[in-house]
C-alpha cells in the first residue's frame, strides 16, 4: 500500500497499560487490511509489555508522563484520530475529556456489563459461580464501565474450565471481535438514544 492510499484511512489510536494482546491483533489486522484503520500510535501510561508488542510492529509508542491526562488530552488533540480505543487501559477517564470526546472513545471489557465492572472482571465472574459470562464493547463515559453499549458476545463457562481456561476463552472472544466492532463504528451509520446504540439509522 502506498503512502496515498494510508493517509486516506481513518486512523485510531489504541491505549494500554498491560499485556497489549489486544492491541497487538488490531495492529496486525490494520497492517493485513481487515481492520480499516491505520493504528497511528500506542498510547500507554506505564511500562508494559504492550510496548514491545508496538516495537516489534514498527507502530509508535507514546508514553504519557504525569498528569496522565493532561498529556494524553495534548496528545488527542495533535493526532485528531477518528477513533481512541482502549484496549486495557486501567485509567477511568476524566469527565471533561469524556465530554470532549464522547462518542470517539471506546473500551473493551472483560465480563457482560453490568456484571463485574472494574479490575479482575474474568476473576470476579468465575469466582461468583455465573455460568455464562462475556465480553462487552462500548463507549466510553466517565463511570467505570458504564457507557452505553455497542457489542456484546456471551459464553457459556464449562465445569471443568479453571480460571486460566476461561481467561483464554474470553481474550480470544476479544481478538476476534474487537476489530469487527470498529470497522462498524467507522463504517456504518449509526446513533446513540440514551443508553442505546442503534445501527443503520
Ligand atoms: C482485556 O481482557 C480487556 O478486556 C481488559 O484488560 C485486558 C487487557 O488485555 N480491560 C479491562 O478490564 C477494562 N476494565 P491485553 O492487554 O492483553 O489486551
Amino acid at each position: 500500500m502506498n503512502n496515498i492510499e494510508q493517509s486516506n484511512k481513518p486512523s485510531i489510536v489504541v491505549l494500554a497499560s498491560g499485556n497489549g494482546s489486544n492491541f497487538q491483533v488490531l495492529a496486525e489486522k490494520s497492517l493485513s487490511g481487515e481492520l480499516i484503520a491505520n493504528v497511528r500510535a500506542l498510547i500507554v501510561d506505564r511500562a508494559c509489555g504492550a510496548i514491545e508488542r508496538a516495537k516489534k510492529l514498527g507502530i509508535e509508542v507514546i508514553i504519557l508522563s504525569k498528569p496522565w491526562y493532561e498529556d494524553f488530552e495534548k496528545v488527542i488533540n495533535d493526532l485528531k484520530p477518528d477513533l481512541v480505543v482502549l484496549a486495557g487501559f486501567m485509567r477511568i477517564i476524566p469527565e471533561h475529556i469524556v465530554a470532549k470526546y464522547f462518542p470517539r472513545i471506546v473500551n473493551i471489557h472483560p465480563s457482560l456489563l453490568p456484571a463485574f465492572p472494574g479490575k479482575d472482571a474474568i476473576k470476579q465472574a468465575y469466582d461468583y459461580g455465573v455460568k455464562v459470562t462475556g465480553i462487552t464493547i462500548h463507549f466510553v463515559d466517565a463511570g467505570v464501565d458504564t457507557g452505553p453499549i455497542i457489542f456484546q458476545k456471551a459464553i457459556e463457562i464449562e465445569e471443568s474450565w479453571d480460571l486460566e481456561t476461561l481467561e483464554s476463552k474470553i481474550h480470544e472472544l476479544e481478538h476476534e471481535n474487537y476489530w469487527r466492532v470498529i470497522n462498524n463504528l467507522l463504517q456504518k451509520p449509526h446513533k446513540i438514544e440514551g443508553r442505546k446504540v442503534k445501527w443503520g439509522v
